[in-house]
């Protein structure tokens, strides 16, 4: 168990004036836990829980996530607001459309600061808390494309990917401090993530993908209509947390399941082919 069960629990979730961070948000607070919730801004964050859920229980941080001081400001005043830290979820995100080559230098580093160095930001500030009272839970939202990668997301599976080998290697160096973690890997969810807000796109397409534009055309039709609930997402995430234990990574979606399932096939085959070429580089054994 790595929440509390004789008080309520203390949250602080990243990326919650939309989507599925505002699912959470309404869920956690109807569970009557205490929340920090961060957004670039807490005026339509406000807007969006308007008459949804008491908000007594909230504390709405303006934070820059890139900004590691400013993450460590907004831990801080979470544990000296409710006096403690129990769930930590990395939830911010966005999506970027475009072949490699499209990918600017600001691109690149747009998309790392947010969703690598912003998530090591919020889990250096917050783990220490955790450690310290030996008990916590870090879940860290993915992608199946953390996992799988095709044709035009290069840029979001490197920020995707970063975060899953950031989150394996944080749940073994954590589990003695009775620290659990957790990886989400949603397919599509239907949010605001396709949107023309919300989705990056290069500044200078080159005509040598067509295929991609296509991509472009059909996933911005696909919004609305996405296979994948937000609101039965935050239900399981919640449920897992509060549940303790079981597997490090949670997958949603039957499209989410289909594509992992896939590229472990996939894995397995390369990794099958590779066995003898893969023993051929050893020194003899002594
Ligand atoms: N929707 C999908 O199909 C899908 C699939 C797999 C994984 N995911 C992941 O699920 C998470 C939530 O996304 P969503 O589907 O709820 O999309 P969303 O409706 O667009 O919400 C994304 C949230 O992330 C924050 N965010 C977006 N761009 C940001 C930036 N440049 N800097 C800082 N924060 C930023 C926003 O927070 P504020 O505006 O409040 O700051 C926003 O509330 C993301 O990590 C996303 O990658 C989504």
């Amino acid at each position: 168990m790595s929440i509390p069960t004789d008080r309520p629990a203390t949250w602080f979730v990243t990326g919650t004036s939309r989507g599925l961070g505002l699912e959470l948000v309404v869920q956690v607070l109807q569970r009557g836990d205490n929340l920090a919730a961060t957004t670039r801004t807490v005026e339509r964050l406000t807007t969006a829980l308007d008459g949804r859920v008491d908000t007594s229980k909230l504390l709405a941080l303006n934070v820059d996530l890139r900004d590691s001081d400013a993450v460590g400001r907004a831990v801080e005043e979470t544990v000296s607001r409710f006096g403690g830290l129990d769930v930590v979820v990395n939830n911010a995100g966005y999506g970027y459309l475009g072949a490699v080559e499209e990918a600017s230098p600001d691109d690149v580093r747009d998309m790392l600061d947010v969703q690598v160095v912003g998530v090591w930001n919020v889990l250096r500030a917050a783990l220490p808390v955790l450690r310290g009272q030996r008990s916590g839970h870090v879940v860290t939202v993915s992608s199946v494309l953390g996992l799988t990668a095709v044709p035009g997301w290069a840029l979001y599976c490197a920020g995707k990917f970063a975060v899953e080998g950031i989150s394996e290697a944080l749940a073994a160096e954590v589990a003695d401090f009775n620290v659990e973690v957790t990886i989400v890997e949603p397919g599509y969810l239907r949010t605001d993530f396709l949107t023309t807000d919300a989705l990056a796109l290069p500044a200078a397409p080159s005509d040598a993908y067509p295929a991609i534009r296509e991509m472009v055309h059909s996933h911005l039709e696909l919004q609305g209509n996405q296979l994948g609930d937000p609101v039965k997402a935050a239900e399981r995430m919640i449920e897992k947390v509060v549940a303790g234990g079981g597997p490090l990574r949670l997958v949603l979606g039957s499209d989410s399941h289909a594509y992992a399932t896939a590229k472990v096939e996939a894995l397995r085959a390369n990794l099958d082919a590779a066995r003898d070429t893969a023993a051929a580089t050893d020194h003899p054994r002594a």
